[in-house]
């Protein structure tokens, strides 16, 4: 097992900060997400620490994690947000997040979204297209107000990282094109209903070098200088989300290599800079343990049939991403390679391949590294319902969302028969 700020062993048992793995699964049942407050506030600290200076603002990507008692905790700190939808807009104001301080991305806001919004005080818009220019235009004209926008670019940047999860090259749908973009600032400062206010990018996802961030920035403050002497009012560039985590053996790069090449493009310019790091904060603060419902041999493989599956976490499935998966009580033994495979019907549905292990029928399994796009990606195909979350502080743990009941995944559809 990877060295991991979220679980450790003690005598053979894994625990969360005080609290037995085993002791949550017997009184909430599996399959259980399960969070460490003390890892996230971590994680947090330690960008928001070394990031420290007022020309920064950390945006917490709500789409990694979006339980409001994690919004909360991370508002508490002080975080801002980034959303990408209505429904996350209304978790940040559940969970007590500053819209002041929250910024609204994504390439289809509907004009319902924008309307909340605005009226909820939004920092920052960032455009997308045209089309929403002229939607964000609209909506701000029937309110009477007036939206401060930034526009995302498409700085056509390799991001080196999974090709589903890359979102700065111009083939992918994201942001546009600087050129466009700068004819588009322009309608902005004629517009009595839109202020221009920064630049945005966001070129990908787990990203394991700081030098596409430095190319992006770069493309960035010289736009932001060019738009500056047209008499625009560029007071932030958001240089979006992507700081890689470790899942397996790879060797991210610290915050402090982050700050340095930041620092040297910035040095001496009037911007703040914005950060949107979803899974730095809670990828590593998280697991998900599940429970071995058989043990099954075929000719060529070892089976574990686990109780979780790709629709409680669909990133192996989806990514082919490796998490680490361990048991929540070591047996003595040799062990044996398993392909750790949940009850749905897909051939994808594989947690793990070849993981080796000493199991029982009914024993607990932690697969780690699952805060992040973890249950915020979970559905109910095959008609499973999702698992329950629970936050780990200290001695204590609170459930922080309760195991979806058979009744509450098809109740609105019975009622319809
Ligand atoms: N800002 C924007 C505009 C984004 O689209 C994203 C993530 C972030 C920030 C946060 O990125 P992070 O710091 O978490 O890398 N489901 C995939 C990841 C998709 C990321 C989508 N956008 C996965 O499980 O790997």
């Amino acid at each position: 097992m990877k060295e991991n700020n979220c679980v450790h062993f003690v005598q053979q048992q894994l625990y969360c900060e005080n609290v037995s793995l085993a002791k949550i699964a017997a009184e909430c049942g599996t399959p259980v997400y399960i969070y460490s407050k003390a890892a996230l506030e971590k994680n947090w600290s330690d960008l928001s620490a070394t990031f420290k200076d007022q020309r920064y603002q950390i945006h917490y990507a709500v789409k990694a994690c979006s339980n409001i008692a994690i919004l909360h905790a991370l508002a508490r700190l002080g975080s801002g947000f980034d959303i990408v939808s209505g429904g996350e807009l209304e978790r940040v104001r559940i969970g007590k997040g500053d819209l002041g301080k929250t910024v609204f991305s994504g390439v289809g806001k509907q004009q319902w979204e924008i309307e909340a919004a605005l009226q909820g005080g939004i920092a920052c818009i960032n455009i997308e297209s045209e089309s929403e220019l002229l939607l964000i235009e609209k909506v701000a004209s029937a309110l009477n107000m007036v939206a401060t926008v930034a526009i995302r670019i498409n700085p056509n940047i390799d991001a080196q990282t999974h090709p589903y999860i890359a979102t700065g090259l111009h083939h992918n749908k994201f942001g546009i094109d600087p050129q466009q973009a700068l004819k588009l600032y322009q309608k902005i400062k004629h517009s009595p209903f839109l202020q221009a206010c920064g630049i945005a990018c966001h070129i990908g996802s787990q990203i394991m070098s700081p030098a596409p961030y430095a190319e992006a920035l770069q493309q960035l403050v010289a736009m932001a200088d060019q738009l500056c002497e047209d008499g625009l009012q560029i007071t932030h560039i958001n240089i979006g989300g992507g700081f890689g985590v470790c899942y397996k053996d790879e060797t991210p790069p610290t915050v402090s290599d982050y700050v340095a090449t930041v620092n040297d493009i910035i040095a001496n310019r009037p911007y703040r800079l914005i950060l949107e790091p979803g899974r730095f904060i809670i990828a590593n603060a998280g697991l998900l343990v599940t429970q071995v419902i058989h043990l099954k041999q075929t000719h060529q493989r070892h089976f574990a049939v686990v109780d979780a599956a790709m629709n409680d976490l669909l990133r192996p499935a989806l990514y082919e991403a490796w998490h680490d998966i361990v048991a929540v009580k070591k047996h003595k033994g040799e062990g044996r390679d398993y392909d750790i495979v949940g009850p749905v019907c897909e051939s994808a549905d594989v947690l793990g391949y070849q993981r080796r292990l000493t199991l029982h029928q009914g024993d607990l399994l932690a697969v780690l590294s699952a805060g992040a796009y973890g249950f915020s990606m979970s559905g109910n195909y095959n008609s499973r319902s999702k698992p329950a979350e629970v936050l780990v502080d200290g001695n204590n743990f609170h459930i922080i969302r309760p195991r979806e009941s058979l009744q509450d995944m098809i109740e609105s559809e019975w009622g319809l028969l």
